[in-house]
């Protein structure tokens, strides 16, 4: 697992004195909702903390009963890490899909992306990526960033076909079994605002 304090203390060159308030609570979905056809309608949320065990039941079976993010982090990070910012889709009550995020400064980063097996290829992850590369749009974020594993080729080609390019190599980088990471970025196209 990512540590947070580690990854924001190589980005965060200044603090702010502003009163901050988290994304999570001052922003709306610009789509809570994900069509897949016209008559059948996913809802997505901003996670709050009643959603970490529909979290956990994603990765679950996402992951071949492995929960990259345990119980308590994914609750420690919904409530009191306030960079973090995680959507959830349900199909009526049946959690599908969840994107988790950190947004610091001029950087979005993708801590994880998980749609459940029986509801993939249906562009649910699209969706997901492509709503928080519209936040990052709102907030003058310039780069969405990701690493992944190097063996997975079915995130890198959607990664891929949605404009994120990729970067480094970072070696060893997975805790559990080392294996490497490809770095992986998407680049914000200024809107011409000040
Ligand atoms: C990687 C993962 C999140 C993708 O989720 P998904 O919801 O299936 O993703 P999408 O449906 O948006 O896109 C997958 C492919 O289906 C295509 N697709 C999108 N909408 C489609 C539709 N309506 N019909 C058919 N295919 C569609 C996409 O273009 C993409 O193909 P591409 O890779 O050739 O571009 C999912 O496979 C997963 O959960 N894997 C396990 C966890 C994981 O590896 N997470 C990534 C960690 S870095």
């Amino acid at each position: 697992m990512k540590n947070f304090k580690e990854w924001f203390s190589d980005r965060v060159t200044k603090t702010t004195t502003k009163t901050f308030v988290p994304l999570s609570v001052r922003i709306r979905l610009d789509q809570p909702f994900y069509p897949l056809s016209d008559e059948w309608f996913l809802s997505s949320k901003i996670a709050t903390e009643e959603d970490a065990d529909s979290i956990l039941t994603i990765e679950k079976l996402c992951y071949n009963g492995q929960t990259p993010w345990n119980r308590s982090a994914i609750l420690h990070e919904i409530r009191f890490n306030k960079s973090a910012f995680y959507i959830v889709v349900f199909d009526k009550d049946k959690p599908v899909a969840f994107v988790g995020s950190w947004f610091v400064t001029h950087e979005a980063h993708i801590t994880n992306i998980a749609t459940i097996p029986e509801y993939q290829n249906k562009g649910i992850a699209t969706y997901l990526l492509r709503e928080i590369i519209k936040i990052a749009e709102k907030e003058d974020i310039k780069e969405v960033t990701l690493e992944v594993r190097v063996s997975n080729k079915t995130a890198q080609s959607l990664y891929s076909t949605l404009g994120f390019e990729k970067g480094h190599i970072k070696k060893g980088y997975y805790a559990n079994d080392h294996e490497d990471a490809l770095e992986m970025k998407y680049l914000i196209k200024p809107t011409g605002k000040e």
